[in-house]
């Protein structure tokens, strides 16, 4: 039977809010623009973000963009690239007035500019006091952004493609990317889709381990199609652990609690915080806390019959300011911890959030791999949000900059697609034979029998990248948890889906879901074992400095042989003077 064809100017995989927002730039351009998405477009894992965005409005507290980007080279430990850092920072203030402009109900102050609450790692004047950077709309920001820009998706005519699974990028011989093969999950009908550029904004690979605050599409499937096209990942040894998920279930209670006064107590009650960052105590980096709450459990003081995490205390701040402004949290609270945060503290414990790392792109969301000497664009692809690494997070992502992030480079690179498209007027030919490869990718799933279960496999890995690379990572855990993994990869040609199963489409998406976990996971496992540093989120006791002297760089994995590369960090800002690196204390 003939393969269902489509053509257009740009396809955007992923329907989050780099995705959306690189569509809206497109639609409005008359640009034919298809959005392919795995879920319905409001389901994309940016509706889970709570605490805000970031942006030097200085609404509450003075502000200003370049104490902005100070601080979140420093959160970085240094290894952000400062030019984009720079634009990040300087676009934060318009991004968010635009989405303002868009309909997103942002919380009120009483003199009706945007509310904006304390997040951590925030500082006036290059690292002085506090700041209150993060523009709310109280705790469900993210809810009310990705339906603003759905709804201006609509209304710009953007075409989606909704519940279609993509299942490889299309290239040819010369390497450019051509579309995408997609999977209709309803019917089981795959579907080429030609496109002139291609963007991947698939978000982020949390499932990649056993505990997340991450929903279950977040499985890396933009990362695994780049890596099976030839395209590593950098920085994937990074990975943030939230400090406050739900204890034993991972759900994301947002650091906008600690923002709004809430603060973390160890069994004895003490505030352990003062302990670990003197000034800034609850509102530290990420990685800072994260470290603070696994040592005090590791050190005896956790909470619990099996002193296995710690608490948030909230209720002090009073049924008003709970019900205003942390909503969500409370229903989060009682629905899976069965805790009313308005009347005792949250049970919590550090969970996967974030990847650092991602596709290696420029600052116009195109995707530059090295050649030669230097680096060049992969012709037609684009990549944005948490799927790929720009780097403005280098070591550590500093909260409220993920869904700036998505915003400012979804934006950038639905203009240079824009740009591209005004150069590039045709469709490249076809590839067969990267066709045939993808529907082999699909087809592999028709085959059923007895073997290893989806399940049984997915289980074991992500239990295995908890143990093995965690909060703190030594080299003897890590090895170890290298070798499992790329033992379970191995087994990979075994998995097989049940007769039963193969009924439901959903099961070969699974399945092909499974794939880009293991590919992603290995990724993340070999970066972090090649780096012989404590940097951000990457903790070694057996290598408890940063090493600048040899280790501030980008790490680049490739699938083929599991291979490493390096590159420099871009220290040089755009118009401003360069952060030098210093110890990094809050
Ligand atoms: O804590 C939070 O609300 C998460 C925000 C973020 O990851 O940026």
């Amino acid at each position: 039977m003939a393969l269902n064809k489509r053509r257009f100017d740009a396809l955007i995989i992923g329907a989050g809010g780099a995705g959306l927002n690189a569509a809206i730039q497109l639609a409005h351009s008359e640009a034919r623009v298809a959005v392919v998405s795995k879920v319905f477009p409001t389901r994309s894992h940016t509706v889970a973000a709570q605490g805000g965005v970031n942006a030097a409005l200085a609404n509450v507290l003075p502000d200003s963009w370049h104490w902005h980007m100070f601080d979140t080279v420093k959160g970085s430990d240094y290894l952000g690239d400062q030019d984009a850092i720079e634009f990040m920072c300087r676009e934060a203030i318009p991004t968010v007035y635009e989405l303002e402009h868009n309909g997103v109900p942002f919380s009120r102050l009483d003199d009706g500019k945007i509310y904006q609450r304390a997040f951590g790692g925030q500082s006036q004047d290059f690292g002085g006091a506090q700041a209150a950077r993060t523009c709310a709309a109280a705790d469900r920001t993210g809810h009310a952004i990705l339906h603003a820009l759905y709804q201006q998706n609509v209304r710009a005519r953007t075409h989606f493609f909704d519940e279609y699974f993509a299942i490889d990028l299309i290239r040819d011989d010369e390497g450019a990317i051509l579309g995408a093969l997609v999977l209709e999950i309803e019917t089981g009908e795959p579907l080429l889709i030609e496109a002139k550029a291609t963007v991947l904004a698939t978000g982020g690979c949390g499932q990649v381990y056993r505990t997340t605050s991450n929903a279950h599409i977040n499985t890396g499937d933009g990362n695994a199609m780049a890596l099976r096209a030839g395209v590593p990942l950098m920085d994937m040894e990074f990975f943030q652990f939230h400090p406050t998920g739900i204890a034993g279930k991972g759900m994301l209670i947002t650091e906008g609690v600690r923002g709004e006064g809430g603060y973390l107590i160890n069994k004895d009650g003490e505030r352990f915080m003062e302990r670990y960052a003197p000034n800034a105590k609850d509102l530290a980096s990420r990685d800072v806390v994260s470290r603070a709450i696994v040592t005090e459990v590791k050190e005896g003081r956790g909470v619990g019959p099996d002193a296995d995490h710690v608490l948030l205390k909230v209720d002090h701040l009073g049924e008003e300011i709970v019900s205003k402004r942390l909503p969500g949290i409370r229903e989060s609270g009682r629905i899976f911890a069965g805790v009313d945060a308005a009347q005792e503290p949250l049970p919590v414990f550090p969970t996967a959030h974030y990847v650092m790392g991602g596709i290696p792109t420029d600052p116009y969301g195109r995707v530059i791999v090295p050649q030669g000497t230097g680096e060049e664009v992969v012709p037609g692809l684009y990549a944005a949000g948490e799927c790929a690494c720009v780097s403005v997070h280098g070591a550590n992502r500093l909260g409220g900059n993920s869904l700036l992030d998505i915003l400012v480079f979804g934006r950038a690179a639905g203009l240079d697609v824009i740009e591209n498209l005004t150069a590039n007027k045709h469709h490249r030919p076809m590839n067969q034979t990267s066709v045939d490869a993808a529907m082999a990718r699909l087809t592999r799933w028709d085959q059923t029998g007895h073997g290893i279960s989806v399940n049984a496999l997915r289980n074991e890995f992500r239990k295995t990248m908890e143990d093995h690379a965690g909060v703190f990572r030594t080299e003897e855990i890590m090895q170890e948890g290298v070798e499992r993994l790329k033992a379970l990869r191995a087994q990979l040609p075994e998995v097989r889906l049940t007769d039963h199963s193969k009924i439901f489409n959903t099961a070969r998406v699974e399945a092909l879901e499974l794939e880009n976990l293991v590919d992603t996971g290995v990724a993340i496992a070999c970066s972090a074992l090649r780096r012989q540093e404590s940097r951000g989120a990457h903790s070694r006791p057996d290598h408890p400095q940063r090493d600048d002297v040899n280790w501030l760089k980008h790490s680049l994995y490739y699938r083929e042989g599991d291979r490493m590369e390096y590159k420099p960090v871009r220290t040089k800002p755009l118009t401003v003077e360069t952060f030098p690196p210093k110890e990094r204390v809050y």
